[in-house]
């Protein structure tokens, strides 16, 4: 048995490294994804590679910082496919660089594509979730929610608030069926990842480091397919680290 065989799942950031790879894990286990991001050139290509591998996958183009285009995806989805099973967010801009060089633009930026734009696609997919009496939604956070990286302040915020979000309404929605986990990644091999670590060297002025502790998109999306399955009914309003070990808290 597959762990989410014919579950409706939405994924948001699904082009970038870690949402790309949680919807093809998803497919593997029998999930029926639906791919959103900006860019509906870079998601088409997705879908039509796990079309081509016999997947069930759909791509709605989407900005997380639009509350219409939200509504209108999650129209699109119940029209298609009658239900939403599972939500992720794993949406992302780069903001990096030091304190006193980011901008209000900037922070404004992040919060309005991470903290508000998860909450505004968990407040769109939530009210389907609660009349079905049935939804798991994974938040992809970060480490530095918890262990701030100087050079990825409105980032770590954004994380740190997202930990926070996610346990209220996790609790909020104890009665209504509905989970809600975190995942918080450590470094993970991706484009966004050699985009901080080349910025914190020039910042610092030092060679770029290197990590040993460090995965894969993969790693984060074994983690989340489980999470989001039945296997993990039990578990709701947690932070789950993907990180090798790497953070320094409890
Ligand atoms: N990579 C790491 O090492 C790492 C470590 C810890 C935590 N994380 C977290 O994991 C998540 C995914 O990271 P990643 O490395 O996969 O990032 P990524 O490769 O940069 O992907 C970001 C995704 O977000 C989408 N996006 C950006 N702005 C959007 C908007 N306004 N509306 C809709 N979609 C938008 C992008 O597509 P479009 O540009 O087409 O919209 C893309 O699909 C992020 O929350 C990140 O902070 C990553």
């Amino acid at each position: 048995m597959k762990l989410l065989s014919d579950r409706v799942i939405w994924i948001t950031g699904a082009s970038g490294a870690i949402g790309s790879a949680i919807a093809e894990r998803a497919c593997a286990e029998g999930a029926r994804v639906i791919l959103s991001g900006r860019s509906l050139e870079k998601l088409v290509t997705l879908t039509d590679l796990l079309i081509s591998k016999g997947h069930a996958a759909t791509a709605i183009q989407v900005d997380v910082t639009d509350s219409a285009s939200i509504k209108i995806a999650v129209q699109q989805i119940l029209s298609e496919f009658k239900r939403i099973d599972c939500l992720v967010n794993s949406t992302s801009i780069s903001a990096f660089g030091s304190f006193q060089d980011l901008s209000d633009e900037t922070w404004l930026e992040v919060i309005d594509t991470k903290i508000l734009g998860y909450m505004r696609t968990m407040r769109a997919v939530l009210p389907q979730m609660t009349s079905q009496g049935s939804g798991s939604i994974v938040n992809i956070s970060g480490r530095s929610g918890h262990q701030p990286t100087t050079t990825h302040l409105p980032g770590a915020c954004a994380n740190a608030a997202i930990n926070v979000l996610d346990k209220g309404l996790a609790d909020a929605m104890l009665d209504h069926g509905v989970r809600i986990n975190t995942i918080a990644p450590g470094p993970i091999v991706s484009a966004r990842f050699d985009k901080l670590q080349s910025m914190t060297a020039s910042v610092n002025g030092q060679a770029v480091q290197k990590f040993k502790q460090t995965g894969t998109p993969e790693d984060v999306a074994n983690a989340a397919v489980w999470l989001l399955s039945d296997q993990a009914r039990h578990i709701t309003g947690t932070i789950m680290s993907v990180d090798g070990g790497a953070t320094a808290t409890v």
